[in-house]
């Protein structure tokens, strides 16, 4: 923290501003699993890409302070345009947003035009415009399962999700070379080394991780499905191939429990929390909710586009029926 942001909280109970500016403000403070503690608990709703989400929508709040990265900030302001959407550091990005730019993602779609465009999550609004339908790690499965069994499919912008999702469904894809630098920077060795140390402990693994890590997890999923699985597994004592922070929720929930996050490349690195998430704070949320900014802003032909497939996701993950078609007959994709 700078000196001149340190003069200007000195002195202030930040939790009781965030409080009184929460109802001042009628906002609601949203957080993914891989916040730090703090703001998880200062959160009215902690949960993954997909819940968020479904909570963006719903919300009647006025404003929504987003505690998460700036792709799920940019989904909450495209799904509820009318509210204010803040986001306590506007350079919380993502390597998988970063490996794929609008311009080239709209020029790998322009040369498969008969594949189907499923994209993660964690892409930028204009990648997002370019898609046929979003998919989150929890809806993916459901999502591919949907579609006709000769519908071709091209994956963006996570590879290993897209290889994991592949094998799954016994779906050849086109993928994408998008990787998360969290999930990549997992050891097998050391998770072997953990393994050989508690040979009955289970390992909950988030798909992003690469296949040598998936290998020898016992379960896969997103990070909600492997909060669940970590409550209700009968061992007391879980290995979690994810970013660490989850281990917060599982804690709170399981206190009888032990939780140890899969080590990285010297076995206790800290590589594995999100750099871009790590931007997020306590005090930068009291300023967002002071100031009102930083504020996400989508242009609205831009935020159109990337309705449609993000509403196909929500219906389909939901089980209602959509307006589904093949690739051939999308709406044409336009450039920026
Ligand atoms: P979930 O949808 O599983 O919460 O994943 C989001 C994410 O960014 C994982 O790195
Ligand atoms: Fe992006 Fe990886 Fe961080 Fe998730 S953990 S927000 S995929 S960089």
């Amino acid at each position: 923290m700078d000196a001149r942001l340190r003069e200007t909280l000195k002195g202030l109970d930040i939790r009781a501003e965030i409080e009184r500016l929460r109802k001042e403000r009628n906002a609601v403070i949203l957080a993914h699993y891989y916040q730090t503690p703090e703001l998880q608990d200062m959160a009215d709703f902690v949960g993954d890409s997909l819940e968020l989400s479904r909570k963006a929508a719903e919300t009647d709040a006025d404003v929504i302070a987003f505690c998460g990265v700036r792709f799920m900030a940019e989904v909450a302001k495209i799904l509820s345009p009318q509210k204010t959407v803040i986001l306590p550091d506007m350079d919380a990005g993502c390597s998988l947003e970063d490996s794929c730019p609008p311009d080239e993602f709209a020029a790998f779609r322009a040369a498969h035009p008969d594949h189907l465009s499923l994209t993660y999550i964690n892409c930028s609004a204009a990648v997002k415009a370019h898609s046929d339908i979003i998919v989150t790690s929890s809806s993916a499965e459901k999502i591919i399962n949907s579609l006709p069994r000769d519908q071709k499919i091209l994956f963006a912008p996570d590879k290993h999700l897209g290889a994991w999702l592949a094998r799954k469904t016994g779906r050849d894809m086109l993928l994408w070379d998008g990787t998360c630098i969290v999930h990549e920077a997992f050891s097998e060795t050391e998770l072997l080394k953990l393994k050989a140390q508690y040979p009955d402990a289970p390992v909950a693994a988030h798909p992003e991780c690469p296949a040598h890590i998936l290998d020898h997890a016992d379960m896969i999923g997103s990070t909600s499905a492997i909060l669940k699985f970590a409550l209700e597994s009968p061992s007391d004592l879980i290995i979690v191939a994810t970013e660490p922070h989850i281990i917060h929720q599982m804690e709170k929930k399981a206190p009888q429990k032990t939780f140890i996050g899969a080590p990285g490349a010297d076995g206790k690195c800290s590589c594995n929390m999100c750099p871009y998430m790590a931007l997020n704070t306590v005090e930068k949320l009291y300023l967002s909710l002071r100031d009102l900014k930083p504020e996400l802003h989508v242009p609205e032909e831009l935020r159109v586009r990337a309705l449609l497939p993000l509403n196909r996701m929500l219906a389909i993950a939901s089980g209602a029926a959509t307006d589904l078609t093949p690739a051939q007959t999308m709406p044409p994709v336009t450039g920026d």
